[in-house]
């Protein structure tokens, strides 16, 4: 457990209503949870809802995925390449304090691109996942990002089984790159936390930071962002669920999937969500 519940976005279950601190908690739409709810990270969950979606849907996002890693590899170089256009014209014509600006901010612009293409490229190659697990290779997946990034990763796991169906550990990895990118691109946070919890019905894997996340709330919450809604296509097609909130500090991924023996048809409880005020 984070033991973060002082903090607005931490979230708990109707069932942990008053041992925590006191607070008064109340539902809203992001959670999920019952009585046998477990703590990950900053929120308390249980069992999830199936809902099923059609492979046509699934192969187009994966088709979107693609055009987004193309325009992933455009965006991050392009507008620092101009940058650098920029300062070396400057440079070229100038030999006074404009110069020397123009310099140093070439050097910044250079070290920019570097991270940028160092953590694209390994997020896009990441390790492998048949090799060494999905616990491994997402804790692995965190730590390279930390250090690619200089972005502080706290990477907790809890309860994790080795019987995972292949499929879905591809799926959490995928959505792991894509939450890994989208704080890397968009969050301006120093900081996240990782989230990986099982137990026999269901893999949970939160993702969150502690950046712009309230002011690009719109964007986030729109459903317009292709990684976003690949996301949701991926653990859709596995019957599970996420969810994508801009919290008052950052944004915070969650996405679940059940387990066979959830799937072989035990009772499941539909998703409601409590939240500590
Ligand atoms: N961790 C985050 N912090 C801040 N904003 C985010 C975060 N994740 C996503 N967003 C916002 O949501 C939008 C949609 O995200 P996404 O679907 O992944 O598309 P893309 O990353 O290609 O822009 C982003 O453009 C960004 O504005
Ligand atoms: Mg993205």
């Amino acid at each position: 457990m984070s033991g973060n519940f002082a903090d607005q976005s931490a979230y708990s279950t109707s069932g942990m209503q008053g041992r925590r601190r006191g607070k008064h908690m109340r539902s809203n739409s992001e959670g999920i949870v019952t009585s046998n709810a477990q703590p990950i990270g900053d929120v308390y969950i249980s069992d999830i809802s199936i809902s099923p979606t059609t492979e046509l849907r699934l192969l187009e996002a994966r088709e979107d995925e693609r055009r987004q890693i193309a325009r992933d590899l455009h965006d991050v170089t392009a507008q620092l390449l101009l940058e650098l256009e920029f300062a070396l014209n400057t440079i070229n014509n100038d030999d006074g304090p404009l110069a020397n600006r123009a310099m140093v901010s070439a050097h910044d612009v250079i070290s920019k691109l570097q991270s940028q293409v160092r953590c694209v490229s390994y997020l896009l190659h990441p390790p492998e996942l048949s090799r060494y697990g999905l616990e491994r290779t997402l804790e692995s997946l965190a730590l390279g990002m930390s250090e690619r990034s200089g972005i502080a990763i706290n990477f907790r796991s809890r309860g994790y089984r080795n019987d995972i169906p292949s499929e879905t550990q591809m799926t959490m990895l995928r959505i792991a790159q894509e939450a890994l990118m989208n704080i890397f691109k968009h969050s301006q946070s120093d900081h996240a936390e990782f989230h990986l919890y099982c137990n026999c019905n269901w893999i949970c894997m939160r993702i969150r930071d502690f950046g712009i996340g309230s002011r690009a709330k719109a964007a986030i919450e729109s459903g317009k962002g292709v990684g976003l809604a690949s996301m949701r296509e991926r653990v859709a097609s596995l019957g599970g669920v996420i969810y994508v909130r801009a919290m008052e500090r950052g944004t915070a991924v969650t996405a679940f999937s059940p387990l066979s023996s959830n799937r072989a048809g035990l009772p499941r409880s539909k998703p409601q969500l409590v939240r500590v005020q």
